[in-house]
């Protein structure tokens, strides 16, 4: 077993994976059913299994997502279903949805809106976090939101609180326009990364463009969204938005610029990076 990993370790390595240990032990775990610490007490690998094995890692040398080839990709307390057409949840993502959590927590009843929804990643765990919570999941991509139906449902026959999911565009003025300045929280992770910028081949190969490229500065859709979110929050309602290293500065001052925000902050994901920013709608 351990010679079996370490070869397909290294294998993995030689391809560019950056994590290849974890990733050869979590393909083998996927294959063998079991979780990934059983693997070292195993005393070997069947023989259609380690096929099977050798397929993945052929697709993971290839740089296919590992989460494309398990099918799963965690996201604080769920595990969400995943593959081509959607994009694979972050494991930063988990700190602005952390901070939502905590925002909500004194009210009981609070009304959200996640703008970009993709796997439901933050949408889905704010409303296992905080059942009281209504919550409406926004998303334009047509792939896309078959996923997020699928782990909506998923999630609301496990007994979470059920998410309404919408396709819409985050940045139609019409959008929701029901609940103008009624929002207790709009959260979004849009997409933010500049045009034409260097990514990791499984983003570029198989992230969705949709969920990846913002404009020459990263920050079209983030204009759009941010009106959206301007009206449909309360007075004192708060925004959160998650965004890219280098817009740590710029996406805080585009907040301030629009004028009807107060209380910007950034804040730093487990790196020490720049990653998300909030806000307080004015009263
Ligand atoms: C970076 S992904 C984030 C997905 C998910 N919220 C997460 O954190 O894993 C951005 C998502 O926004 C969606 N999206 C992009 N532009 C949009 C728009 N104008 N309106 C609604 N959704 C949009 C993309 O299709 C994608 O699913």
């Amino acid at each position: 077993m351990r010679e079996l990993l370490a070869g397909a370790a290294r294998r993995l390595a030689e391809a560019g994976v950056e994590s290849p240990r974890v990733d050869a032990e979590l393909l083998l775990a996927a294959v063998l059913d079991v979780p990934r610490a059983r693997l070292l007490t195993l005393d070997g690998v069947p023989d259609d299994a380690l096929a099977r094995f050798e397929g993945l890692l052929d697709q993971r040398a290839d740089r296919v997502p590992l989460q494309h080839l398990t099918g799963r990709a965690p996201f604080r307390y769920l595990e969400l279903a995943v593959g081509p057409g959607v994009f694979v949840p972050r494991p930063e993502t988990e700190q602005l949805a952390g901070w939502a959590v905590e925002q909500l927590a004194p009210l009981a009843a609070p009304v959200v809106v996640d703008l970009g929804a993709g796997s439901g990643a933050i949408a889905l765990s704010l409303a296992h976090e905080h059942p009281g919570a209504g919550v409406t999941a926004v998303e334009r991509d047509p792939g896309a939101i078959e996923w997020t139906r699928h782990n909506a449902a998923v999630r609301a026959e496990a007994g979470d609180t059920p998410v309404a999911v919408l396709a819409g565009d985050m940045t139609d003025p019409g959008l929701l326009r029901e609940l103008d300045d009624s929002v207790d929280l709009v959260v979004s992770n849009p997409p933010y990364v500049p045009d034409g910028a260097r990514v990791p081949r499984e983003v570029a190969d198989h992230d969705p463009p949709l969920a990846v490229w913002g404009g020459p500065d990263g920050l079209d859709v983030v204009r759009g969204l941010l009106l959206t979110a301007a009206r449909l929050l309360r007075p004192g309602g708060l925004l959160g938005i998650e965004h890219a290293d280098q817009q740590g500065s710029a996406l805080p001052a585009l907040v301030r610029a629009h004028g009807g925000f107060a209380d910007v902050e950034d804040h730093p994901d487990l790196a020490g990076r720049p990653r998300f920013t909030t806000a307080r709608r004015l009263r």
